[in-house]
């Protein structure tokens, strides 16, 4: 029987079912929940889903949904299978999302602007897995509040290559894609203005920084030219309009801001990073890495700024991990192997039964496996008690048992899974490396290593150094920021001063198109071995 892969959001879990398989029984078998009042018999209509493909509806779904749902992609999960690859979003799960909404920045040299008493604004980091906002006000600069989502399309893909292609199917796809976006920052603001009891009439500015893609895409901008070489954007300067006039309901006449961009895979939210670290302005030699479902690096040679974008594809954020997902409840965090031959200690976010394993844990699966000798440097797996033949996928090594930690499934870690991880840690490690060439430094000039976003802030230091992920700096030297972008365009928001400045960065930053430069290959197949790097 054929079996396809099933990706259940918001958790991004993957999971291989077959075409007898209803969604229900799929979500059911990973101990997840949907309403499903009639036990699945198809009376009730709650077992409600959003799909993408959506087939076409079955009778009882005619029946139980309306069109407007139906025109939507929801189904019922009682009643459907799926015929391909799918993706699925339960509803009102998203509460157990770990969405990073704090961050550290340098000690700010960006006053409020003057003359904005009872005035209030709204700062978004739009990134393609999660929309954060921020209310302010603006005379103090102080935050309110803040509320945070999954990016609604994720329903239509991981990464932003597969959101630029859906976008490019058809202009209804990519109205569906820059509407969907827009009505999640709506509602966010809404929300924030309601709990805080700030009249939206009295929101003056709102600014959003994104990647370029999530930038086209919200603006409505043809995004074709960022999915083929050589990836120019539409539109690099800052935007600046009304809410009405890009589509945005709450706040029709709002000031609405849109950060610049560098390039077609570096946006105004790494623009954001470096504003909030300051690091045109640093003293030393010192990087910034943001690892999503892409890696953008910039590297300052004190003050002088250098950077590029490695496809790093998504399995830092499991998507292209056997058993990865996101950052949720039942999420593997942590793993260390203690005996080769016993179950390793894992940290599960919740502390209920693993379901998976998110990114810091994919990261530790890779270093005590190097560190305990089941796999070399170049990645190759070796059998032992816990390293099984998983037929289908060849070796495995058995993060999970079933029956260890209560679990009813096993949890492995493929050795297909150990070569995404070398992909994906070779076009960061390369990409730092081609910078650090250009800009003429080596290893012991690097100072401070900045980590940004939800991957950043969870990884231990000790595995990604020693899998390689970055130059083999001091421990100390790795300093997580967390929200970076966030706190970035919070600066924007309250003062006219930043967004001068961070269109003068867009200017002058040195921009590097990995694809293209001429000994990348080289770097990135050295890069992919498993080997922590001093120079
Ligand atoms: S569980 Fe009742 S209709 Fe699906």
């Amino acid at each position: 029987m054929r079996e396809h892969i099933l990706v259940l959001e918001p958790s991004g879990l993957r999971i291989a079912i077959n075409e007898q398989t209803t969604i229900l029984e799929a979500i059911r078998m990973v101990g997840l929940q949907v309403s499903s009042e009639c036990g699945g018999r198809g009376t009730c209509g709650k077992c409600r889903v959003l799909i993408n493909p959506a087939a076409a509806p079955t009778q009882v779904e005619s029946t139980l949904l309306g069109k407007h749902d139906l025109d939507g992609g929801v189904r019922l999960a009682c009643q459907h299978r799926i015929s391909s690859d799918t993706r699925a979003v339960i509803p009102h799960t998203t509460a157990a999302v770990k969405i990073l909404a704090s961050g550290v920045s340098s000690p700010s040299d960006f006053a409020p602007d003057e003359g904005h008493e009872g005035e209030f604004g709204i700062a978004v980091d739009l990134g393609t897995t999660t929309i954060v906002a921020y209310l302010l006000d603006l005379s103090s600069g102080n935050q309110i509040a803040n509320s945070a989502d999954l990016n609604p399309q994720v329903i239509f893909g991981e990464d932003v290559m597969s959101r630029i292609a859906y976008a490019m199917k058809d202009e209804k796809s990519g109205t569906l894609l820059k509407r969907s976006v827009l009505e999640k920052i709506d509602e966010l603001s809404t929300m924030l203005c309601s709990a805080s009891k700030v009249p939206s009439d009295q929101l003056s500015r709102l600014v959003v920084v994104g990647n370029t893609a999530m930038h086209h895409l919200a603006l409505g901008l043809d995004p074709a030219s960022l999915g083929l070489a050589p990836y120019e954007p539409q539109m690099r300067d800052a935007f600046t309009s009304k809410g009405r006039e890009v589509g945005l309901k709450s706040v029709p006449n709002t000031e609405v801001y849109f950060a610049p961009n560098v390039a077609g895979f570096v946006g105004g939210d790494t623009l954001a990073f470096i504003l909030s670290q300051r690091l045109d302005l640093a003293d030393d030699v010192v990087l910034g890495i943001d690892i999503g479902t892409n890696g953008e690096i910039v590297l300052s040679k004190r003050g002088e700024l250098f950077c590029c974008s490695a496809a790093a594809g998504s399995a830092f954020e499991g998507a292209t991990i056997s058993h990865g997902m996101r950052g949720q409840d039942g999420a593997i965090e942590h793993l260390a192997i203690r005996e080769i031959e016993d179950a390793p200690d894992l940290s599960v976010i919740g502390d209920g039964v693993p379901r998976g394993l998110c990114g810091s844990a994919i990261v530790d699966t890779v270093a005590e496996l190097l560190r305990n000798g089941l796999i070399n440097a170049s990645g190759r797996m070796k059998v032992s008690a816990r390293v099984v033949d998983n037929t289908k996928e060849g070796l495995a090594y058995l993060v999970v048992d079933v029956g260890e930690h209560a679990s009813k499934s096993r949890i492995v870690f493929t050795q297909k899974d150990v070569r995404q991880v070398q992909l994906a840690k070779g076009a960061i490690l390369a990409g730092t490396q081609i910078l650090m060439q250009v800009a003429n430094v080596r290893t012991e000039d690097i100072k401070a290593i900045y980590l940004a976003g939800a991957f950043g802030n969870y990884i231990d230091p000790s595995s990604a150094l020693r899998i390689g992920l970055f130059p083999h700096v001091d421990l100390e030297s790795i300093i997580a920021v967390g929200n970076a972008a966030g706190e970035g365009a919070k600066r924007l928001l309250i003062s006219k001063k930043s967004r001068e400045l961070i269109e003068q960065l867009r200017k002058e930053i040195n921009y590097y198109e990995l694809a293209t430069h001429d000994n990348f290959a080289d770097v990135f197949a050295q890069a992919t071995v498993l080997e922590s790097i001093r120079d």
